[in-house]
């Protein structure tokens, strides 16, 4: 297969764990006889630095021609203290998803056998652990209208959601319980807010149409709260923009490592694959951070191109790493670790 990939490598550790997943898929790419033609593009607080905005026109042409987007990091600390900033890097992701019609995040979380001590959680709670978040990812608060009053005193961010946006959501997390343990939750705060009463409605005139699916609705600050009881209880969870922003970061906490958890942004014919880390500027250049986000999130791609073997192959050298200790000091527990480049070249060495 001939495949073009726009590679937005963005900001802080971003450009490092991009250059790991790059290599682990090239060699991917060689050992089963495709051909990748990576695209480098400007996005986030680098591309603000070189052309004044964080999701330049041209870096749009490369990914709408393009098959996929890989994505790194976006942000910098220099825009998170300044509330007045009229340009900041996330907007440039905020407007690529809306650009790209990336309407579902898939986040999964699951735990990996030789890792269960890393969690802060006891073992016996997280084992087992192998749940889906779909979040909504163009709509809900983080694109209503937004305000602020002159003298400066209010400001507003409106939630809105229509029933054809949360059904299109809804089917595919449907369709992904159908392929898994056949279980949804639905999570919102339909006992407060009138959008997620709109959730609610929509997605049980959709049970029908799916038998075998076990549905059941939890408020979102009950599912804050069971995650980390009984995070194993959980399969396919759908849920807002915000919520899922939140839940997510939560969930990534199950693994033992935010650096080990991928995502793929899906609604179009092109999906963005990123890990769900951010930018993690203290570390930016020192070859320290994890790449194991990213180079799942490649093997995601891999996936969504109906490319299962290839997938596979990601997956068990990434295990085949964590058992054998060749992680970053984030995983290394004090013990020897190595560096961002060291195990990008082992994974891609092992493919
Ligand atoms: C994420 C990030 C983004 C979000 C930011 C960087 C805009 O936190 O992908 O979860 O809030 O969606
Ligand atoms: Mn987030």
């Amino acid at each position: 297969m001939k495949l073009n990939i726009a590679l937005l490598a963005g900001d802080g550790i971003g450009p490092e764990v991009i250059d790991q997943a790059v290599k682990v898929s090239n060699a991917v790419a060689s050992k089963f006889g495709h051909e990748i033609t990576w695209k480098p593009a400007l996005t986030g607080a680098t591309a603000i630095d070189a052309v004044g905005e964080p999701y330049p026109d041209e870096t749009h042409e490369i990914c709408k021609s393009s098959d996929a987007v890989l994505f790194g990091a976006i942000g910098h600390p220099k825009f998170d203290n300044d509330p007045s900033a009229k340009v900041r890097p996330e907007q440039g992701l905020l407007k690529m998803r809306k650009a790209l019609g990336l309407f579902a995040n898939v986040r999964p979380t699951f735990t990996f056998p030789s890792l269960l001590d890393k969690s802060p959680l006891k073992k016996e709670r997280i084992e087992g652990t192998d749940l889906v978040f779909l979040r909504e990812l163009t709509g809900g608060i983080y694109f209503g209208e937004k305000g602020r009053r002159e003298e400066g005193e209010t400001a507003y961010d409106n939630c809105v959601y229509t029933r054809e946006e949360v059904k299109r959501l809804a089917k595919k997390g449907f369709e992904l319980a159908m392929t898994r343990g056949k279980k949804l939750c639905c999570v919102d705060k339909a006992n407060v807010l009138e959008t997620s009463r709109l959730w609610r409605e929509t997605v049980q005139a959709m049970e029908k149409d799916y038998p075998e699916v076990e549905v059941s609705y939890e408020f979102v600050d009950a599912v804050a709260m069971r995650l980390v009881q009984w995070p194993n209880s959980y399969d396919v969870l759908i849920t807002e923009n915000l919520f899922g922003d939140i839940l997510t970061d939560e969930a990534s906490v199950i693994s033992g490592s935010m650096g080990l958890m991928p995502s793929a942004s899906l609604g179009s014919d092109i999906g963005l694959f990123e890990p769900i880390h951010g930018s993690y500027p203290q570390a930016a250049g020192k070859n320290i951070a994890n790449p194991m986000a990213t180079v799942l999130s490649a093997a995601m791609m891999f996936e969504n191109f109906s490319l299962h073997a290839e997938g596979k192959a990601i997956r068990e050298v990434v295990n085949k790493a964590l058992n054998e200790g060749m992680v970053t000091e984030d995983l290394a527990d004090g013990g020897k670790s190595y560096g961002t480049s060291e195990v990008g070249d082992w994974l891609a060495s092992n493919i």
